[in-house]
């Protein structure tokens, strides 16, 4: 690690930077809710939809967030100041990144619910490989349903949904009170690469075993018919949501990023893994969905129903389930981190605290609205916080944080992003921090400037009013 300037970290190599953004974008939103999305919104139309998205959405987007990071070297809200600043606009526009703060905040709350059910299960298979021994097949002479029927007991129990909240939450808290090089860093760097390799293994596994042709024609079936502006909200949601965009993530761990780290080119790599790792999650799910004859729109329980019933027919079943398991865990841990990073980064900067004083009172806040999203799933289940607003009527407390940060959080802050970095900064600052030239740089621009905004903008209201 390099110190610059006012005690900032660095990361300390390039390729650190780049595992640890694509470690916060590659997480459950891959494997869990890109499945249960393209699942409940009908396929083929979703996932296209969500590509094209990806492509010329998201990853200009990307590359605003991380070059505002990189230019203002400071938490979110303070560099998007700074850009302002020096380009000779009002400092008002750190809104922008402030609103991206406050929904990181939000993300993380649910997030670590479903992190918890991710311990669940690694405890399932744990005690399977005790008691099977490591060759039995996982929960052998159980039947398919006893599987499927896990993760609805889990539900029912509301003081182990809560209780493992709080310890993913805790986890989460540990690393980010170390701080970027002496946390962050470790978990990205050694486990990112190891977690890629299992899930190949698993896609290949389920390429051969399960329903795979059609799991290929649901995923990758154009329907126009189907493309209507609820799905189209969801594909762009899901995009950014994936991409860690919208929430000021990104553009916090681009102010750790070294000068000569070529932002256009790592905006790249990172989109590229992250959506490689959502389509193999969803190669690897439906194939078996399909072949166990689960329901494709189960939602969210969708991974966690699907893939045990898969690790049950395998060979050295319990331990693939268990390894796996724990690399989602730890996947989904260097999500969680980026996502308590950007508030307490912005805390300890703003009110002079420590970082661990500013981690703890983060924390704190999200353990309050984390339970609140546990118990959706059992005592708050009647409980609809936003039912007055159409886009949420009859959705529970879990499902409205997560509904109202990827339909409406992370695409105004994305437009806001683009307003600002397209219209307001001084060009010539933007252009010192891309690492683009030529056609590749005009086609930025002309995005960012014209494209993104006005695509997001027409996707939103038709996607709320349509
Ligand atoms: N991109 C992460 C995932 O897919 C979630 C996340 C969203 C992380 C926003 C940071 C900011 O799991």
């Amino acid at each position: 690690m390099a110190a610059s300037g006012k005690g900032h970290e660095n990361w300390s190599s390039r390729s650190a930077f780049i595992l640890a953004a694509v470690g916060s974008a590659v997480g459950l939103g891959n494997m869990w809710r890109f499945p249960a999305e393209a699942g409940e919104n009908g396929g083929g139309a979703f996932v296209l939809f969500y590509i094209f998205c990806v492509l010329l959405i998201g990853l200009p987007v990307l590359l605003s967030e991380v070059l505002v990071g990189r230019h203002g070297q400071s938490s979110a809200p303070e560099s998007v100041r700074r850009l302002a600043r020096d380009s000779g606009a009002g400092e008002g526009w750190s809104v922008l990144a402030s609103m991206g703060v406050f929904a990181a905040f939000l993300v993380l709350s649910f997030y670590c619910v479903v992190g918890g059910w991710v311990v669940y299960y690694i405890g399932v298979f744990l005690s399977d490989v005790f008691q099977t021994g490591v060759v039995g097949g996982a929960f052998e002479g159980r039947a398919a349903e006893d599987i499927e029927g896990l993760l609805p007991g889990l539900f029912g129990n509301a003081g182990l949904m809560v209780g493992l909240n709080l310890g993913f939450l805790a986890v989460t808290m540990f690393f980010v009170a170390r701080g970027v090089s002496g946390g962050i860093e470790w978990v990205a760097v050694y486990l990112m690469p190891l977690f890629f390799f299992l899930f190949l293994c698993i896609t290949i596994y389920g390429a051969f075993t399960g329903n795979f042709g059609e799991a290929l024609s649901y995923l990758f079936t154009f329907d126009a018919s189907k493309l209507t502006g609820e799905v189209m909200l969801a594909a762009v949601g899901q995009a950014f949501f994936s991409l860690s965009l919208g929430v000021a993530g990104m553009m916090t761990y681009g102010a750790y990023a070294n000068r000569d780290t070529n932002l256009g080119e790592t905006s790249g790599i990172i989109a590229g893994a992250d959506t490689a790792v959502a389509l193999l999650a969803g190669l690897a799910i439906f194939p078996i969905v399909f072949a166990a004859g689960l329901s494709a729109n189960a939602g969210p329980g969708l991974m966690f129903q699907s893939l045990p019933i898969a690790f049950q027919e395998m060979p050295f079943g319990s331990l693939i389930g268990l390894a796996f398991f724990t690399m989602i865990f730890f996947a989904a841990l260097t999500s969680s981190v980026s996502l308590l990073e950007a508030p307490t980064a912005w805390m300890f900067e703003k009110f002079n605290m420590s970082r661990s004083m500013a981690t703890l009172i983060v924390g704190l806040g999200a353990a309050a609205l984390g339970t609140m999203a546990a118990l959706s799933f059992n005592e708050l289940a009647e409980f609809y916080p936003l039912s007055f607003i159409p886009l949420f009527a009859e959705t529970n407390f879990f499902d409205t944080l997560d509904g109202l940060t990827a339909k409406l959080f992370m695409p105004i802050g994305a437009i806001l992003t683009c307003i600002f970095v397209g219209w307001v900064a001084d060009a010539k600052l933007i252009d010192q921090e891309n690492g683009l030239d030529g056609a590749l740089h005009k086609l930025w621009r002309a995005l960012v400037r014209y494209v993104c905004p006005l695509a997001l903008t027409v996707i939103l209201l038709f996607g709320i009013f349509g």
